[in-house]
């Protein structure tokens, strides 16, 4: 598939002021969700963790949305995981690029689920749902994450089980990465599904105030003095998995004023 002539018009000037990557890989993993590489402006400098603002150049004034950078800041690429919303103004587009094809980019990211919003703890703890594992798979691919916490649980649930592929196929391969694979041995991952047969069954929160997270993974219950955390989804979901959160005693940090957890909405819905 390739974008069609329109979004390809080279007529179109690219936007002052933003950097115009080409995309190097697309991968579909349903058709609700995909993945897309594109290559790393030499000057572009980020977190791990962070987001940034991309478009296409399809129109004068190109519609912008903020995506999370899925690829760690080493890398010499840049990764997004996207979901493909129906008439979405970005995304019904975007589902169509083809290796080749122009992104753009704002210059600068920015966000909260960096490791330096956070202080110092034993175990870090990263909630995602849907495609709010995408800063977490930028994380769980840079060292620091490892210096800073001994162990790292990431939780991605879906609504059903091809959801998981990405994150699935990801930790695997963090795993077995030259660079971050032996660290990574602290990385573990918690599926969970909510509307299929898994398993583990049951939205995050639910999993969190039953005890049944804890118990599954052989843990103790979230607790100020160890446990970290990081939340990642809908609006929806963040609102209640902080309320957990702050029910096991975490308070909310952010860049300036760093504490034992730390929220981002997964932008694109
Ligand atoms: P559910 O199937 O019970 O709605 P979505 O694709 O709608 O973003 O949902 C992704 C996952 O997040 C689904 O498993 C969904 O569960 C779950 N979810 C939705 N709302 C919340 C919430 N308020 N708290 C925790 N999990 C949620």
């Amino acid at each position: 598939m390739s974008l069609d002539t329109a979004q390809q018009d080279p007529e179109l000037p690219i936007p002052a002021g933003v950097f115009a990557e080409k995309v190097t890989s697309v991968e579909h993993y349903t058709d609700r969700l995909f993945k897309f590489r594109i290559t790393r402006p030499p000057t572009f400098r980020f977190r791990s963790g962070e987001f940034v603002m991309i478009g296409l150049p399809n129109a004068t004034k190109p519609v912008f949305r903020a995506y999370s950078i899925a690829s760690p800041s080493w890398d010499e690429e840049l990764e997004f995981y996207s979901i493909k919303v129906p008439g979405g103004p970005l995304t019904e587009h975007l589902q169509k690029v083809a290796v080749g094809d122009t992104v753009v980019m704002r210059k600068k990211p920015t966000g909260t689920l960096v490791n330096d919003a956070l202080l110092p703890g034993k175990r870090l703890w990263m909630f995602s749902t849907g495609t709010g594992i995408a800063p977490f798979a930028s994380l769980i691919r840079d060292p620091d994450t490892y210096e800073k916490f001994e162990e790292v649980i990431l939780t991605h649930t879906c609504r059903d089980v091809e959801e998981l592929k990405y994150g699935q196929e990801l930790v695997a391969a963090v795993k077995d990465d030259p660079l971050v694979g032996e660290c990574a041995q602290a990385l573990r991952l918690y599926n969970s599904t909510t509307r299929a047969e898994f398993p583990f069954r049951g939205r995050i929160t639910d999993l969190m105030v039953s005890g049944k997270l804890f118990e599954d993974l052989g843990v103790p219950p979230i607790s100020p003095e160890t446990d970290r955390g990081m939340i990642c989804g809908s609006m929806a979901m963040l609102r209640d998995t902080k309320s957990a959160l702050e029910g096991f005693g975490l308070v909310e940090g952010s860049n300036n004023r760093p504490d034992t957890f730390v929220v981002e909405r997964a932008f694109v819905d």
